[in-house]
């Protein structure tokens, strides 16, 4: 896995260390990263200690341990705790992931928490999607059609249907996008993993009658060729998808209605 700390000189300092719990036995010790913009004051890494006898197995029950007795203020995304809201997506020793389903044991020292890199940060673990949701929104994800509406619903062969399979199950987390280098230095005209794996997965929908128009709309040498097959988005997924191979299949497309 590709580990995507920052360089020592721009980590930030490190800041306050919270008293360890009493009586507790077995201890975890956790680096998080800290940030208001609104303060005016650098970001600083805050340490805290976690009673492991009082609290669930995962790295968001740790952390909603630290926010609920003894740092009320520490801020973060989460709502389902089961993977699927995609809310509470952090770098994690390095690594972009779901909080919720990553465990503490599943590595050993201090747990080092940062947001997703390269984002805009509005507090502390929360990172500002707004561009990331907005290029969601450009690739129109929703079925789009010119014929009139069957009476009942529009229909799918099963084969049909599993070309979904492997794109329909992203929860937009933004672990993908937020672990490619090219989105970080092009994020705001490059789509990104993310955006790209959706365009992909209405571009082969059986159903969806607007395939050339939405070829047309990402023929652009930002929104798609910006991609150079580095993989990292691939690593990153937590549901263990592909957007690196979703984007080489646009860009196959892209290459066959030329040739056609
Ligand atoms: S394969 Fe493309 S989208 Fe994925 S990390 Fe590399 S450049 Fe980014
Ligand atoms: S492809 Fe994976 S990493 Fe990217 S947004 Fe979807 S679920 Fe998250
Ligand atoms: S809280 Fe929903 S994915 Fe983690």
């Amino acid at each position: 896995m590709v580990e995507l700390m920052l360089p020592k000189a721009d980590r930030p300092a490190k800041g306050k260390t919270w008293p360890k719990p009493a009586n507790a036995q077995r201890l975890r010790e956790f680096h998080i990263y800290r940030y208001d913009p609104e303060s005016g004051a650098n970001p600083r890494i805050d340490t805290y200690f976690v009673d492991l006898d009082d609290c669930g197995p995962m790295i968001l029950d740790g952390l909603l341990w630290i926010k609920n007795k003894v740092d009320a203020t520490l801020t973060l995304r989460r709502s389902c705790r089961e993977g699927i809201c995609g809310s509470c997506s952090m770098n994690i020793n390095g690594l972009n992931t779901l909080a919720c389903t990553k465990g503490m044991g599943d590595s050993a020292g201090p747990i080092k928490i940062y947001p997703l890199p390269h984002m805009p940060v509005v507090k502390d673990l929360v990172p500002d999607l707004t561009t990331f949701y907005a290029q969601h929104r450009a690739i129109e994800p929703w079925l789009k059609t010119t014929t009139p509406a069957p009476e009942k619903e529009w229909t799918q062969t099963i084969p049909q249907r599993a070309q979904l399979d492997g794109l329909y199950e992203c929860i937009l987390c933004a672990c993908c996008s937020t672990s490619c280098p090219s989105y970080w230095w092009n994020g705001d005209k490059y789509l990104g993993p993310a955006a790209l794996l959706q365009a992909y997965r209405w571009l082969i929908d059986s159903r969806d009658e607007t395939t050339q128009e939405r070829l047309d709309n990402l023929e652009d040498p930002f929104k798609l060729y910006r991609c150079h097959t580095i993989m990292n988005c691939s690593k990153a997924c937590p549901k263990g998808l592909n957007p690196a191979k979703a984007i080489a299949q646009i860009k196959k497309m892209m290459v066959e209605r030329k040739a056609a």
